[in-house]
């Protein structure tokens, strides 16, 4: 099946990870998906489509802009609370979005960090470009290069001080999985965009040391050691509060592009 493994973590690990620190991430990924929003520039009576939706938040804003909005995400207990907080014109699918046939046309396509996940990113654009109509916009935001990403890379050093882990994320599906910029452009042209285009969009913040442990690949690696990852963490806490007393820097792509 494809993406078997990623469909595993989001239905599980992550979407019990995201749950709890629901708040603090959404307020983390809020300015690039604004961002983003805002370039895409959604109008009444156009039909939009958010890619890996999580829990609504960005399809509801689509919602309330177009009146339209369909959100997708493999993952069950996000699209569950998803569906309880729906607004007018907001409806929900749990479906992979590399695979879903979509029955309809959209105006828009849309992801606020929800399409890095992909094992096959050349067939689920395809799939995502078949589903928008001539003429539709796309407009997404992604993480960039995981150096530039403090919040992911600094803890992910602390974290390998005692546990074994990668230096930096394999290539492949995850949060940085589209971070090499001119291969994203190569991906969307190889897929038939037009105007591609990919502005970087850096910003930095203060953000509980707690939650850079619950996050990105310092989590993974805490996650796969289990109890002694979990003897580690208040120390790491500590280490990474050290670490990052000026606060972290992130630096995220928005991506959009057309449907000639
Ligand atoms: C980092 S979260 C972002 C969630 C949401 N867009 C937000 O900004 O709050 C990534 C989302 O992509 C979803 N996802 C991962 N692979 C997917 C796939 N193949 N099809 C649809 N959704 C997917 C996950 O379940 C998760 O909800």
């Amino acid at each position: 099946m494809a993406n078997e493994a990623m469909i595993g973590v989001w239905n599980d690990a992550n979407a019990k990870r995201w749950l709890m620190f629901r708040g603090a991430l959404t307020a983390m990924v809020a300015p690039f998906g604004e961002a983003a929003l805002n370039r895409l520039a959604p109008r009444k009576g156009e039909r939009a489509l958010d890619v890996g939706c999580g829990c609504g938040e960005t399809t509801a804003a689509l919602a309330q802009r177009t009146g339209d909005a369909l959100g997708v995400d493999v993952s069950q207990p996000f699209i569950d609370v998803a569906r309880s907080e729906a607004v007018a014109g907001a409806r929900y699918l749990v479906a992979d979005a590399q695979t879903h046939r979509f029955a309809e046309e959209f105006d828009l396509l849309f992801s606020r960090f929800g399409i890095m996940f992909f094992d096959d990113p050349s067939t689920a654009f395809g799939n995502l470009y078949a589903a928008l109509r001539p003429g539709g916009r796309f407009c997404a935001s992604v993480w960039g290069p995981f150096d530039e990403n403090t919040w992911a890379s600094v803890p992910l050093q602390l974290v390998r001080r005692h546990l074994p882990g990668p230096v930096r994320p394999a290539a492949g599906p995850g949060p940085f999985g589209l971070s090499d910029i001119a291969g994203l452009e190569k991906l969307l042209v190889g897929v038939g965009f037009a105007r591609v285009s990919i502005t970087p969009l850096p910003l930095a913040r203060r953000t509980e040391p707690s939650l850079l442990l619950h996050s990105g690949p310092a989590a993974n690696v805490l996650r796969e050691a289990g109890e002694d990852g979990e003897r580690l963490r208040p120390a790491l806490e500590r280490e990474v509060a050290a670490a990052l007393t000026d606060g972290v820097r992130s630096l995220g792509l928005i991506v959009s592009a057309v449907r000639p």
